[in-house]
């Protein structure tokens, strides 16, 4: 719940000085990490902090090393002010905002590498995607040490990587998954959804019934990993060309591995594209 009385709220650029502020907060330390231009999704994710937690920090740095494409980085929705309007108001302490060179100075050359992971779902489309994720969440960790992180469940397969280094690293953080936040028609919300046209964003809400008949199979007893993504492929192509389809996918939530026969815990989703724009969502089996 967005608090009524706005807080006092800090805002840091440089690594020392959040460090600093960190070892003084009041424990325990709740930690969102963001590429800014916020929305619902991300306020769920403050609110819970705030619940959870007696310090609760932002992060807000548009990561340039999870971007393979240059225009792709450059048209990255930003909106400093207004995310700060945004987080004073949902009672957040502190705001950590720094540049890209302070954090990857000149020669920089550590990365953190998560394996087969990584190469996968998301991975195949976006190849270093998801070092570059790993990397920048690792080091938001070095320099604040929170207790409890939050992501959301939309960014799927960055949940699970994000789970694999905080455990693989003895990170000490626990990692916290809340829900996707939709739209009325069911499009999850996403900063890049301000980047489509009226139509398609009125079409885009396809990846969700999408899934959803994934989803409505399997509730029904189906197993059969390709009978889901074929029926998802069918809802999509009513909307989008063969080649706007980047993936279907009904994968393990463990390994990310294609299911042929699903078992255990499971994941549905697919990423499209509608003009430039890149649509990702996923709703897991349980
Ligand atoms: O989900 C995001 O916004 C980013 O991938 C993250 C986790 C902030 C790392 O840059």
């Amino acid at each position: 719940m967005a608090q009524a009385v706005p807080q006092s709220m800090r805002v840091i650029t440089t690594n020392n000085e959040m460090s600093q502020a960190c070892r003084e907060a009041v424990k325990p330390v709740g930690l969102v990490p963001t590429m800014g231009a916020l929305h619902a999704g991300h306020l769920s994710l403050v609110d819970q902090a705030r619940a959870d937690n007696l310090t609760v920090i932002v992060s807000i740095f548009v990561n340039p090393t999870q971007f393979g494409d240059q225009k792709d980085l450059e048209k990255y929705p930003r909106d400093m002010e207004g995310d700060l309007e945004m987080l004073r108001r949902h009672g957040v302490d502190l705001v950590y905002a720094p540049t890209v060179d302070e954090v990857y100075p000149k020669g920089f050359n550590t990365w953190v590498d998560v394996g087969p992971l990584a190469d996968k779902l998301e991975g195949l489309q976006r190849p270093g995607h998801f070092r570059g994720v790993a990397t920048v969440v690792s080091k938001l960790f070095n320099v604040m040490r929170p207790d409890r992180a939050y992501f959301g469940q939309k960014d799927g397969q960055q949940v699970v990587v994000i789970q694999k280094l905080a455990m693989d690293l003895d990170m000490g953080v626990e990692v916290v998954v809340m829900p996707t936040i939709r739209e009325s028609d069911g499009l999850a919300m996403s900063s890049r959804n301000v980047q489509l046209s009226p139509n398609q964003r009125l079409a885009a809400s396809v990846i969700h019934r999408a899934l959803c008949q994934m989803y409505l199979l399997w509730s029904g007893g189906e197993r059969n990993g390709d009978v889901l993504r074929e029926s998802a492929r069918n809802i999509l192509r009513a909307e989008l060309a063969v080649d706007e389809i980047d993936y279907v996918s009904v994968a393990s939530m463990v390994t990310l591995d294609e299911q042929t026969t699903i078992e255990g815990r499971a994941m549905v989703s697919a990423a499209i594209r509608m003009g430039s724009v890149r649509l990702i969502d996923n709703i897991v089996l349980e």
